[in-house]
């Protein structure tokens, strides 16, 4: 691999794109507009076009009439770091150790939308130009829930008119192993926040006689879910699809071990989930409710005798075919208003939220993609579903009629989201030789 494919992968990761806090935004326009001048150099017309939020990088190369357009879609945002005290070096200082290059981003996006870029600046420089007309998007809210990226999309529907998109941001189920994912899940966001008192209180002077909303918030969040794992919300199974026959076979012949693998990544004591389902169907099929974050009350060192006056959760529900997104909400909000216990106020607020998608893997570009994925890693090529969410692979299909093929190069020890998160330049190399291959499979 060429030395200034690695100098540019550690530029892209050197800038800290965090989109969901407002303190990084010149870091995330400093990053687009990296980017922009990288995709010029390699030849491509690249623009920055701002939002309501952090600027989408948009490029493309001459368009030619009778030729195959694609979308290649990535990010270039990133999600925050902490906790900062489990990287065993700085996430935005990127290093090299054993072929793996560690850094925040490194897998979700940065490396997997370089190797697209990197494969298209290798076709240019031997053939002058690819074998299809190209659309790269690359945005900076995808980990905040893409929420400015559709009106982009509507703005410019006719310039972005486009056979199929593109998209590596999901995962190959083991190292070497082409993997292609044929759904995704949604997400919704919701955020609650329990009030009593109008300020913190003693709690000997007032404990007993006024409820804590720390406790309310916890026998509240417990009646979430049963004993079992099963979401306790009445009505949020009902629009569930069950899973189709051929998947729940292919996916149990997966040259995978899913349980044990989780079980060593993850260092969990047990695996837990919904009872009747396996692993992966529970990860890919079913739909969950998460608390992803829980707060209130004194959190410093040592004891403080307080009631506090408010307690909060951040939670996020990972939705499936054919659940909607506002319903699930709507019927979330319904379930904490009813089981809230006295004594407290109760205030909601929904949150970013992002569809699921389902695709035909067996589609004419469906299987172009499996012959690029067989032909760049040697190798037959897993179908699989994915329990994460790309809330505007939705949008592809509602706003320009594209569908979009998810060839991911992410592997499962990638960390994504967590410490250490790390990149293999071996799929680096992959994802350039992927780039190459579908792009002439597309075109043929
Ligand atoms: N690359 C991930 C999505 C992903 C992760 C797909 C794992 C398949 C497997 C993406 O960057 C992501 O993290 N998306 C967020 C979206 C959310 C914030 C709206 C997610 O899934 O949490
Ligand atoms: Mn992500």
């Amino acid at each position: 691999m060429r030395d200034s494919y690695l100098e540019d992968f550690y530029s892209f990761l050197r800038f800290p794109s965090i989109s969901t806090d407002d303190d990084y935004s010149k870091n995330l326009n400093e990053c687009a507009d990296w980017l922009v001048k990288k995709l010029n150099a390699v030849g491509l017309e690249a623009r920055l076009v701002p939002t309501a939020g952090h600027p989408v990088v948009w490029a493309h190369n001459k368009h030619q009439k009778g030729r195959r357009t694609v979308l290649i879609y990535g990010h270039y945002d990133v999600q925050p770091a902490d906790p900062l005290e489990l990287w065993e070096s700085p996430p935005f200082e990127p290093v090299l150790k054993d072929g793996y290059v560690y850094a925040r981003g490194a897998t979700d996006n940065k490396g997997q939308i370089l190797s697209h870029i990197l494969g298209v600046q290798e076709t240019i420089e031997k053939e002058t130009d690819l074998p299809v007309n190209l659309h790269f998007v690359i945005e900076g809210e995808e980990e905040i829930g893409s929420a400015n990226l559709g009106k982009f999309l509507h703005q410019n529907k006719d310039a972005l008119a486009c056979d199929v998109v593109v998209v590596s941001d999901t995962g190959m189920i083991a190292p070497r192993t082409p993997t292609m994912s044929y759904g995704l899940r949604g997400v919704a966001a919701l955020e609650i926040k329990i009030i009593a008192a109008k300020m913190d209180l003693h709690s000997g002077i007032f404990g007993g006689a006024v409820a804590n909303p720390a406790t309310a918030l916890a026998q509240l969040l417990a009646t979430l879910h049963d004993r079992e794992g099963r979401v306790a919300i009445s009505g949020f199974y009902d629009e569930v699809a069950p899973l189709q026959d051929w998947e729940r076979e292919a996916w149990s012949k997966l040259p995978v071990n899913p349980d044990e693998e989780i079980l060593k990544e993850t260092g969990a004591p047990a695996l837990f989930g919904e009872k009747g389902f396996s692993t992966l169907e529970r990860i890919w099929a079913r739909p969950t409710a998460e608390i992803n974050g829980i707060g209130g009350g004194y959190q410093g060192q040592g004891t403080k005798t307080v009631i506090p006056r408010e307690a909060m959760a951040k939670l996020t529900f990972r939705l499936v075919p054919n659940q909607n997104a506002n319903e699930i909400i709507a019927l979330a909000k319904k379930h904490f208003e009813k089981n809230l216990p006295p004594g407290v106020r109760l205030e909601m607020s929904s949150g970013h939220n992002g569809l699921w998608y389902l695709t035909d893997p067996k589609s004419q570009f469906g299987q172009a993609a499996q012959r690029a994925l067989r032909k760049a890693f040697d190798r037959e090529v897993a179908l699989i579903r994915e329990g994460g969410s790309i809330p505007i692979v939705s949008d592809f299909r509602a706003i320009l009629g594209a569908e979009s093929l998810l060839c991911g190069l992410a592997l499962p020890g990638c960390r994504v989201h967590s410490p250490n998160e790390n990149f293999p330049l071996e799929n680096l190399e992959g994802g350039i030789r992927l780039n190459k291959a579908i792009l002439q499979e597309i075109a043929a």
